[in-house]
């Protein structure tokens, strides 16, 4: 993640903002690498997705609400699949999975990354052909394991030696051969927020390269030939932009190959590279594209391969966020307007943290725009928060939004496709909003919205 720092205050005119922020004027443009590809501001003013008016889906729909520009996630899946070519691109669960999303990245020839039994669950229910399942996880249960292999799971990644015993027990009972990988942790210090790094020494994923324990686990695995030992894997973190941790994971899980080769003669097939490739959340995020991300991997591995003199494995990688993250932004509406004197603007809408846990967590940085207008006013430097009771309940840390910003008006947060529905709580028993697809027009419910109900159903008293 690129933290961006609060930038500083000017004179006596109070707090401006970081200077990354838009400029005043731009305060109705819609910044085209922040905003699903279907979005646009229609010559009336207010935004439209998948051709249909955001005032029309709040009234159908209610808020918030994700929107989920349909055509978008289903671009950004074939130009991923198209960029990796011969490689396998698993799609990671963890971002956002629903019945819907499985069906969309099935039809668009994607595999999926699950981490646990309920997204198995999810995966299995709409239909995904298992083979075509990679299953995480650094405590996968006995009953997870169990179910991973009755469906027929097509690579579980294996995380500790524990994780080795327990499946290498259900294998021989169930008289299976589950095709596994390895997950190494290579030692990278990937730039982003620390929660999200993966593969420093000090962290609970995976088996350390360093200290010997990723040789030793495929060795293992190797020696007593009941689990299919088809490769490694290395995920270096999340939110990132710079391909040279990428580079180094590559190098030393490869060095790593060579060495399993000259210790057993055993040349592995596969190399998993994890996902983590960084999008826009504000101007001053530039993405790579899919095209330049596997032009980039490739070529990196491809050196790799003739440096360590092996043949190159069969790559895969996992996207979650760059796949669905730029497809949905989150649609409020305004609550309350407040100016601390001096300091700032507050605008409150009608979610916050429990639909979008990312800024508080990881101090991530969003944009917003107001949705339903176009507002000939001056630009005011604003925080959009939510309606928790908690003063870190902040969904836009910094934003410039028109002075006449009021109650009622809709407010759209891009960018809010992965890790935020996933990852949404019912903290204040807030339910938690619906996911609605939108395409050519027309809006459907993949996820409902949550009712006082449905919180009351799980309190059996
Ligand atoms: N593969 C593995 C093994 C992973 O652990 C992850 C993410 C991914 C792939 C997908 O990473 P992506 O391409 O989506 O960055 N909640 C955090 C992100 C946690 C990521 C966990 N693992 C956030 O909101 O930034």
């Amino acid at each position: 993640m690129r933290a961006h720092e609060a930038g500083a205050l000017h004179g006596d005119l109070g707090y401006r903002g970081p200077a990354w922020l838009r400029t005043p004027e731009d305060v109705n443009a819609l910044v085209p690498q922040l905003w699903p590809r279907t979005v646009s501001r229609t010559e009336a003013g207010s935004l439209e997705i998948g051709g249909v008016n955001v005032a029309d889906l709040a009234q159908e729909h209610g808020t918030p609400a994700y929107l989920l520009d349909e055509d978008d996630l289903r671009s950004r899946c074939r130009e991923f699949a198209a960029a990796f070519g011969d490689a396998d691109v698993y799609y990671a669960g963890k971002s956002f999975l629903c019945k819907a999303v499985v069906r969309i990245i099935q039809e668009e020839g994607l595999f999926l990354d699950v981490c646990s039994g309920g997204e198995l669950a999810v995966a299995l229910k709409a239909g995904f052909p298992a083979e075509k399942i990679g299953f995480h996880g650094n405590n996968k249960s006995v009953s997870e394991l169990s179910r991973a292999l009755e469906a027929g799971v097509g690579r579980i990644v294996v995380d500790s030696f524990d994780e080795i015993t327990r499946l290498t027990d259900l294998s021989k009972k169930s008289n299976k051969r589950p095709k596994v990988l390895v997950r190494v942790t290579v030692g990278v210090e990937a730039h982003t927020h620390e929660f999200i790094a993966t593969a420093h020494e000090d962290q609970k994923f995976g088996f350390s390269l360093a200290g010997g324990a990723a040789f030793a686990a495929a060795v293992k695995i190797l020696d007593e030939g009941v689990l299919d030992l088809r490769g490694l894997h290395s995920h270096i973190g999340s939110q990132i932009f710079d391909t040279s941790g990428f580079e180094v994971a590559a190098r030393r899980v490869l060095e790593l190959q060579a060495q399993i080769r000259d210790a057993r003669g055993v040349e592995l097939d596969e190399l998993d590279l994890g996902g983590g490739f960084g999008i826009a959340y504000t101007t001053q995020d530039d993405p790579s594209t899919a095209g330049d991300l596997a032009k980039r991997i490739n070529k990196i591995v491809e050196g790799e391969c003739d440096l360590a003199n092996l043949r190159k494995p069969r790559l895969s990688v996992e996207p979650g966020r760059a796949i669905v993250g730029p497809a949905v932004f989150t649609l409020y509406e305004v609550g309350t307007v407040k100016d601390v004197d001096g300091i700032r603007t507050y605008v409150s809408v009608d979610g916050g943290m429990s639909d979008n846990i990312r800024t508080a967590l990881y101090d991530a940085s969003y944009s917003a725009t107001v949705a339903g207008r176009r507002s000939p006013a001056e630009p005011m430097l604003a925080r959009v928060v939510g309606k928790h009771c908690e003063s870190g309940d902040i969904v836009v840390k910094d934003e410039f939004l028109p002075a006449d910003v009021r109650p009622g008006d809709l407010l759209a947060v891009p960018g809010t496709g992965a890790y935020c529905r996933s990852m949404a709580s019912n903290y204040n028993h807030v339910p938690r909003p619906p996911v609605v697809a939108v395409r050519d027009g027309a809006s459907r419910v993949i996820v409902r919205r949550e009712t006082e109900d449905d919180l009351l159903a799980l309190d059996v008293g």
